[in-house]
């Protein structure tokens, strides 16, 4: 039998909101289309709008958002398709379990990693002004926190690279990963 996931990995982009996780993941799937591959995006945000719709910003929603988002990637794997994430998913515990279900070396681990004055001060949704303002909860940064990847494969300060010296950083590691040839 054909196993549609050998080829397959998962890249995961995780950081505050405003950090550029999902401008940087555009560039990264665009890149990786051109070279034939098959690619799906899975953004945090626009699944908050659909399937994950029943879930709001607490601690066990977030979680519970990000227990299906891993569990989709696999899903995806398991069809043939490399799977590119853009979520907060502000805990360790759920990323490694992403990790573990995407398996050993098929996990590409992204800090988009930004300094919370610089995400707030660029505020392009607004919600930081609203969040200090009382006006929304559980505001990751505000409210609500964020464990930094101790170990992630990729991590760029996207307040001095940028998404594309972003994108270029990580295709170097999945490179020397093997995951690509190009
Ligand atoms: S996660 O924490 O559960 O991983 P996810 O990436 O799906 O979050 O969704 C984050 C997006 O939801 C943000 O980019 C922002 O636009 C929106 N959002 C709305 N309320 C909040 C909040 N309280 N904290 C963080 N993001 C929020």
């Amino acid at each position: 039998m054909i196993d549609a996931s050998a080829s397959t990995f998962v890249i995961w982009f995780t950081g505050i909101s405003g950090a550029g996780k999902s401008t940087m993941a555009l560039i990264v799937e665009e890149r990786l289309r051109e070279q034939g591959l098959l690619v799906h995006n899975l953004d945090g945000d626009a699944l908050r709008h659909g399937l994950n719709r029943d879930l709001g910003f607490g601690d066990a929603d977030r979680a519970e958002n990000i227990r299906r988002v891993g569990e989709l990637a696999r899903l995806f794997n398991n069809v043939g398709m490399i799977v590119l994430v853009a979520a907060i998913s502000p805990f360790r515990a759920g990323r490694d379990a992403a990790r573990e279900l995407a398996g050993p070396g098929r996990f590409v681990e992204v800090h988009v990693d930004t300094p919370l004055e610089v995400a707030e001060e660029r505020d392009v949704k607004g919600l930081y002004r609203k969040a200090r303002s009382g006006q929304l909860l559980d505001f990751t940064g505000i409210d609500s926190p964020y464990e930094a990847p101790s170990n992630p494969e990729v991590r760029i300060d996207s307040s001095f690279a940028t998404p594309e010296d972003g994108a270029d950083e990580v295709f170097r590691v999945l490179r020397a990963m093997g995951l690509v040839s190009a």
